[in-house]
């Protein structure tokens, strides 16, 4: 007995010794796996929901990437909700027509102080006498998109289509992460719950949306909103995924089991099951505040990182919603007060074409300067020639422009009525580069038209004025200004010739004293040692931008590595999809570009591999940015204080530790002086993270 005992303790021993061998005992690796998916989900909520990141979104694709890599271990623990689980590799052949259970319908809308009170005359008419208050939310321009949870899971989303079928996206939908796969506190939740919202993309994505089409030779999206609808309506969720979708929630459909009797009630109801309510709603008592909540919104909605399109007004008590009714087509307790467009006419002085970094040429109107939506319009762009032909642009002609998503001024409509149809000649699409004077090619099946010649002085400043910016190698001295210089004299042709600069050429160039010729020369060497995904960036390479240049880096870890890359390697990364991977493998593999890296090695060019953690220097403190600042871009300074142990938050208070305030700092910066916390420049910034030396 006794010795049987002790073999059997030894077996057991062994066992779990094999298994620890082979790999962490099933029970560990299922609670790894379960307190990761917890974990993500968590920091989704912070990030999506409240608006207050935890950690960096390096670290959160550290998580994720663990997740990844124990579910491929286990392929049996994996389930629909995981996180892991939301892009289905399987593209859908059509959308499948959904039933709204109750129609979804649209609102009527108003455009003056006037017929908001009128709206308020005729609810107070309908509720006789009642006492009834309203909710004042945003009116996010995105699609609308109805949401189906069973007990807490994501069943179904569809678009709203005529108002009674819409098509089933629900593929695309798990794709957009500020959407929840399942509930937090699902058990709380009714058994079915519909929430209605809007699918949007913010201005941000948007542009470099653009900018990612521009360099592919597609054709750009006029707006956020026709981005949005444009990368939902695709078969394959694959696309979908990296098109950077968000999502408000702003009513509810079916419901099982009411969640409140008031709609604002009801909203805050839906952020405790994880699902993001825009901050900005408000409960107001008399429609005299609502105005005053409208108006403030209509000088103010540029500082938004999404676009909204007006402002949506509703009685907040669903009993009187009821009572109120609809008409056909809309809700009688609900209204849109929508912002006078941002338009404005001016005369097309002239149309200049200018070249890109990749050698596409885009007609660019220079206008009559016009104030719009709150600076001075001065240039717009027209896309290119197919869109400026459908136009028809001409120089002198009157035109309507217009902020799309109030990002890039464009021009919407040309009044050819009012042309002088003796002076005026439609536009020729130039045969030759205007920089370099060489003949230039239409893409195949697309709408670009580009100069194919390497050697363009045009392309080769821009691509020099993108390596040394900001968001990629940021050599502080050396701005477009100078570049044109340098490029003009033939002095700098490649990015490897900027390391090979002397004194004396700089001395020589117009406006340059010795004393800035040195200044440019201290920041190229300090550029020498930037992160590699500052150097990847710079690069230019097509469909490369900041985040798969951090992605390519942290995958990677050297130049060299990333090299020699195959695309088979490259495509094995999570978020590097087929195109992307072809242009870097393409990229790197041109002889003239792989002479330049060399040339960019030799002469001292030693990209650094970033830790995630860099130091302490900023533990404890939570740091608010304000303003332009020239170091970073507004993400980069986020993950840089996080990198170093400090919190960033975007709202100032008594808790901030200190504000560091660039160029242009509006409300925050006021707020600061205000609560008496300190303000510092970048330049102190960078003393306390380590990176200048002290005064
Ligand atoms: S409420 C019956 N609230 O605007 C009430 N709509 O022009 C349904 N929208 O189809 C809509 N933000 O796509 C509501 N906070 C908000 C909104 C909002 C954007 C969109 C929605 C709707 C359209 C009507």
């Amino acid at each position: 007995m006794a010795i049987s005992g002790l073999r059997g303790y030894i077996y057991k021993e062994l066992l779990w010794g094999v298994l620890f061998i082979v790999g962490r005992p099933m029970k560990d690796v299922k609670k790894r796996i379960e307190e990761l998916r917890e974990e993500i989900r968590r920091h989704d909520y912070l990030y999506y929901v409240l608006n207050q990141p935890e950690i960096s979104d390096r670290e959160y694709d550290k998580l994720f990437a663990e997740l990844k890599k124990l579910e491929s271990e286990h392929p049996e623990l994996i389930v629909p909700t995981s996180p892991t689980q939301r892009v289905s590799e399987r593209p859908v052949e059509g959308f499948e027509p959904v039933q709204h259970a109750i129609p979804m319908l649209s609102i009527d809308n108003t455009y003056s102080e006037e017929e908001l009170r009128e709206f308020d005359r005729r609810v107070a008419k309908g509720l006789e006498g009642a006492e009834y208050s309203y909710t004042v939310e945003l009116k996010i321009d995105g699609l609308a998109i109805s949401l189906r949870y069973e007990e807490g899971i994501l069943r179904q989303a569809a678009t709203r289509g005529d108002g009674r079928t819409g098509d089933d996206v629900t593929a695309n939908v798990r794709t957009i992460r500020a959407i929840p796969l399942e509930l937090k506190n699902k058990e709380s939740a009714p058994e079915v719950l519909e929430v209605r919202g809007e699918v949007y993309m913010s201005k941000k994505a948007f542009a470099e949306l653009n900018e990612e089409r521009m360099e592919a030779g597609e054709p750009t999206f006029a707006n956020p909103r026709n981005a949005a609808a444009g990368s939902l309506k695709l078969l394959d969720a694959r696309i979908t995924a990296t098109r950077k979708l968000a999502f408000f929630a702003y009513s509810l459909g079916q419901v099982s089991r009411q969640l409140a009797p008031t709609h604002y009630e009801a909203m805050q109801k839906l952020r405790d099951f994880g699902i993001p309510v825009n901050e900005h709603i408000r409960h107001c008592r008399t429609i005299e505040e609502v105005i005053e909540v409208c108006q403030g919104w209509a000088g103010k909605k540029e500082r938004l990182a999404y676009p909204i399109d007006g402002m949506v007004i509703k009685v907040n008590r669903y009993d009187q919603q009821e009572i109120l009714g609809y008409t056909g087509r809309a809700p009688r307790w609900c209204i849109s007060y929508k912002f006078a467009p941002e338009q404005a006419e001016t005369i097309v002085e002239s149309i200049d074409v200018q070249v890109g970094k990749s050698g596409i040429l885009t007609p660019v109107a220079n206008l009559r300067p016009v104030p719009l939506a709150g600076t001075t319009v001065k240039r717009a762009s027209l896309h290119n020639f197919d869109l400026l032909a459908k136009l028809d642009v001409r120089c002198g002609d009157t035109v309507v422009i217009e902020k799309a998503g109030e990002i890039i001024p464009q021009v919407v409509t040309v009044k050819h009525q009012q042309r002088n149809l003796f002076e005026s000649r439609p536009f020729e699409v130039p045969k030759t580069c205007p920089a370099c004077s060489r003949p230039v090619k239409k893409d195949e099946n697309g709408v670009y038209i580009r100069c194919v010649n390497p050697h363009c002085p045009a392309q080769i400043r821009e691509r020099l004025e993108h390596f040394a910016g900001k968001g990629q190698m940021d050599i502080e001295h050396l701005g477009p200004a100078l570049i044109d210089q340098l490029v003009s004299r033939g002095l700098v042709k490649t990015y490897a010739d900027i390391y090979r600069l002397r004194l004396d050429q700089l001395a020589s160039l117009e406006r340059m004293a010795a004393k800035s010729a040195s200044n440019v020369l201290a920041s190229i060497e300090e550029s020498k040692r930037r992160p590699l995904w500052r150097l990847i960036a710079g690069l230019g390479i097509r469909n490369i931008g900041t985040q798969s240049a951090q992605i390519l880096a942290n995958e990677f870890g050297s130049l060299e590595a990333l090299m020699e890359a195959s695309v088979e390697r490259l495509q094995q990364i999570e978020q590097i999809g087929p195109v992307v991977a072809q242009s870097v493998y393409d990229y790197f593999h041109n002889p003239e570009n792989v002479r330049v890296l060399r040339e960019l090695l030799a002469a001292g060019v030693c990209p650094t591999v970033e830790q995630v953690k860099q130091s302490d220097a900023l533990a404890g403190k939570t740091i608010v940015v304000t303003g332009t600042l020239k170091h970073f871009t507004r993400q980069q300074i986020e993950q840089t204080i996080q990198a170093h142990g400090g919190k960033p938050s975007s709202s100032v208070s008594k808790k901030t530790s200190f504000v560091v305030a660039g160029d242009n700092a509006g409300s925050k910066l006021d707020k600061a002086r205000q609560l008496g916390v300190e303000v510092i420049d970048e330049e102190e910034f960078l003393r306390r993270i380590g990176q200048r030396r002290q005064p």
